[in-house]
């Protein structure tokens, strides 16, 4: 396994491959790798003969005053993850190397899919997610894609691009992985103290409530919500951003539990921004 940060260098070992007729899958990380990104990255080195991990903070996906400069990085921490979990090519370039000064083109989505839930408080994220994921599937051009259903709405993003824009890639949606507790694991719980991080359980425990309300019957999306957030607002830690049930493929807003149905949060721990789900499949 080695760390290459050029977009040649990338493309020469792809196409090295390729003539090989080896099949290549791509795990797009921001890096501070965790059992989560790990998992992805166990998962493509079972289904493709090489692996490429893009581990790259993007900046056009961080919003004004948002944690760009302490998003938190380790990149020797990360390798030897990547090595343990079977990547071939660590892809870690520089800001310089992915995007040029004078960059014009980005790749929007318009619509509810980035309008709804995350998009309402970060506007201009899911543009950055589509543009990074657009330069990183022409760069790799990997037969297979990997993204966690932590992030479940860039997940439908993703999907709904790669359908829109006729990427030949397929994407392959991984399950969440938690800590033993049931929080979420995120390279963004570094940022909670030993107290915020006995508080952010609140965003598991809405969800073990509410997954068991959907599985035990409940039809009406609004009583499940509604538990989910009273649920949340017993912990003084906590601030509620959304806590919402939308289709999973259209993000648009649902009042019954029929289809597949993501109910999905977001809420501050202090100052930290969490984010937790799951999908019910009536
Ligand atoms: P990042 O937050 O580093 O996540 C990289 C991938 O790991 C995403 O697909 C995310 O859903 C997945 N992931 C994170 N935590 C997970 C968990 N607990 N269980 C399962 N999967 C998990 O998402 C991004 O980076 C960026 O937006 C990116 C797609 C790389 C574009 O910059």
């Amino acid at each position: 396994m080695k760390t290459v940060k050029t977009v040649e260098e990338v493309r020469a070992q792809v196409k090295e491959w390729k003539i090989s007729g080896l099949t290549v899958g791509l795990v797009p990380t921001m890096g501070f790798l965790h059992e989560g990104h790990k998992s992805l990255i166990t998962r493509a080195a079972a289904e493709n003969d090489r692996v490429v991990v893009s581990d790259f903070v993007n900046p056009t996906q961080f919003g004004e005053g948002e944690d760009l400069e302490s998003y938190p990085r380790d990149i020797k921490r990360d390798e030897a993850l990547c090595l343990e979990a079977g990547a071939s090519l660590i892809f870690h370039p520089e800001v310089s190397e992915m995007y040029f000064p004078d960059a014009c083109t980005m790749v929007d989505m318009r619509g509810e899919l980035t309008a709804e839930l995350c998009g309402k408080t970060r506007p201009i994220h899911f543009r950055g997610v589509c543009t990074v994921v657009s330069k990183l599937f022409n760069i790799v051009t990997p037969d297979r894609a990997y993204f966690g259903q932590k992030d479940a709405q860039q997940l439908a993003v993703i999907k709904r691009m790669v359908r829109d824009l006729n990427f030949g890639v397929e994407i392959v949606g991984c399950p969440i992985i938690r800590e033993a507790d049931g929080l979420a694991k995120s390279s963004r719980n570094t940022y909670l103290d030993s107290q915020e991080r006995q508080a952010a359980l609140c965003l598991s425990k809405a969800v073990a409530l509410g997954k068991s309300m959907a599985e035990g019957g409940e039809k009406n999306a609004e009583k499940i919500t509604a538990a989910m957030t009273a649920l949340i607002k017993e912990e003084p830690l906590a601030k509620i951003d959304y806590v919402k049930a939308v289709n999973a493929e259209t993000i648009k807003p649902v009042t019954e539990m029929s289809g597949e149905v993501l109910v999905a949060m977001a809420v501050y721990i202090g100052k930290t921004r969490l984010i937790d789900n799951f999908i019910f499949k009536a």
